[in-house]
Parts: C-alpha cells; structure tokens; sequence
C-alpha cells in the first residue's frame, strides 16, 4: 500500500465498498470534485445526494458534473437534515469538512452538532460494510472543536456496531488534514454509543 494523502485514500476506502447502482451520500458538496468522482462510480443505475448550504456551492457542483448531473440530486440544505432527503439504504458517504474553498466568505464552515447529526443519521442508512470517509481540516477558526467534538463522537461509537479508523501524514507542513473512516459491522438503524472516559 502507497502511503498516499488523504483524499486518494478516502476516495480508495469509497471505491471499495460502493457497487454500480447504488445511492450514495455527498454530505459536504463545495465545488463538487468528490459529487462527481461518486457521480462516476455508481454509474448510469446509481444516485449522488449531494448537501450543501451555499448556492454558490451547489452551482458549481452542477457545473463540474457536467453530462453527469442527471446521476446527482443538488440539495441546498444542512446535511443533519438527511433524513428528510434519502429514505433507502447507501452503499457511503464522503465529508470533507471546513469551508468552501477559493468562496469570498470563508467564515461559513461545518459546525460539530451538524455534522455529528449528519453521521449518526448515515450511519443508521448505511448498507453493513459500508464506509463513510470524513476529512477533517482544523487549521482555520473553529477547526479544532469541530475536530475534537468529532473525535470524542468517534470514540463513543460502539465496536460491535462500527470500526473507526484514524489516516493522516505526521510530517506534512501548514495543517494538513486527517482523515476519519467509519466501517458499518453489522445492520442498525439508530447508532449505540458508550461511555468514554
Ligand atoms: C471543504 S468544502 C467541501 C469540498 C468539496 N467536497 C469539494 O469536492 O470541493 C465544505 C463545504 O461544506 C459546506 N457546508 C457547511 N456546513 C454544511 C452543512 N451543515 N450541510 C452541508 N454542507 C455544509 C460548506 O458550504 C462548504 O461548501
């Protein structure tokens, strides 16, 4: 295995789990780079739902998917409303935490209790050996309490029920992100979680 950065990994972790037809999960839409590699893997058969709360965001992501837009639903809303939006089984999820990248107003940014709704909701819709990917960013104002609300969430998840792992590079300079893969073990629809010292 080549020790690549975190987002060939993500997309490496997705691309394993996820077959042909199937409806996945774009929790974090921005400019759309991970909506259309999703839009590609499931195929012609399969769906994208793809979130996010800035139109700009949502615009862009049309435009990158180009022929492929018929495959996505862009939905301008907070993905802790997922629920209202995907009421089957998903073959995965990606996040990818922080702000909009080159967005004049950089100051809009995933929030912890979002996200942490976001996650307990795909877990619940997830297809047992599913995966969702999360790449967190913390260098930016409000990075490290969303980080550290999303650790001690990860941490709370009940083993039986979900492996979480930890990917990121020790050596890399200027905060670069980490990765978090969470592994649905068996079928469940509401997330167990236990006590964390
Ligand atoms: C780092 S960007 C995502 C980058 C994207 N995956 C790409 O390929 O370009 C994070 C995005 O999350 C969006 N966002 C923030 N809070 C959100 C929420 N509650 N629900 C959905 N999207 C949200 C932001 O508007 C921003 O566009």
């Amino acid at each position: 295995m080549i020790l690549h950065r975190v987002l060939p990994i993500a997309k490496r972790l997705i691309s394993e789990r996820v077959q042909p037809g199937e409806t996945v999960v774009d929790a974090t839409a921005g400019n759309g780079n991970d909506t259309l590699f999703l839009a590609e893997l499931v195929g012609d058969t399969g769906h994208v739902i793809a979130f996010d709360i800035q139109p700009q965001a949502l615009k862009t992501t049309h435009s990158h998917l180009g022929n492929l837009a018929d495959r996505a639903s862009l939905i301008l809303d907070s993905h802790a409303n997922v629920r209202n939006y995907v009421h089957g089984e998903i073959g995965g999820a990606m996040f990818n935490l922080g702000y909009l990248p080159y967005s004049d107003d950089q100051s809009i940014i995933t929030t912890p209790d979002s996200t942490i709704a976001a996650l307990d909701a795909l877990l619940g819709l997830l297809k047992k050996s599913g995966i969702i990917t999360i790449t967190v960013y913390d260098g930016h104002e409000g990075g490290s309490e969303e980080r550290d609300a999303l650790l001690a969430y990860v941490h709370s998840l009940h083993q039986g029920d979900v492996h979480a792992i930890r990917y990121e590079l020790l050596n890399q300079r200027r905060n670069p992100p980490f990765l978090i893969g969470l592994e649905k073990m068996k079928d469940f629809t509401e997330v167990r979680k236990v006590e964390c010292e």
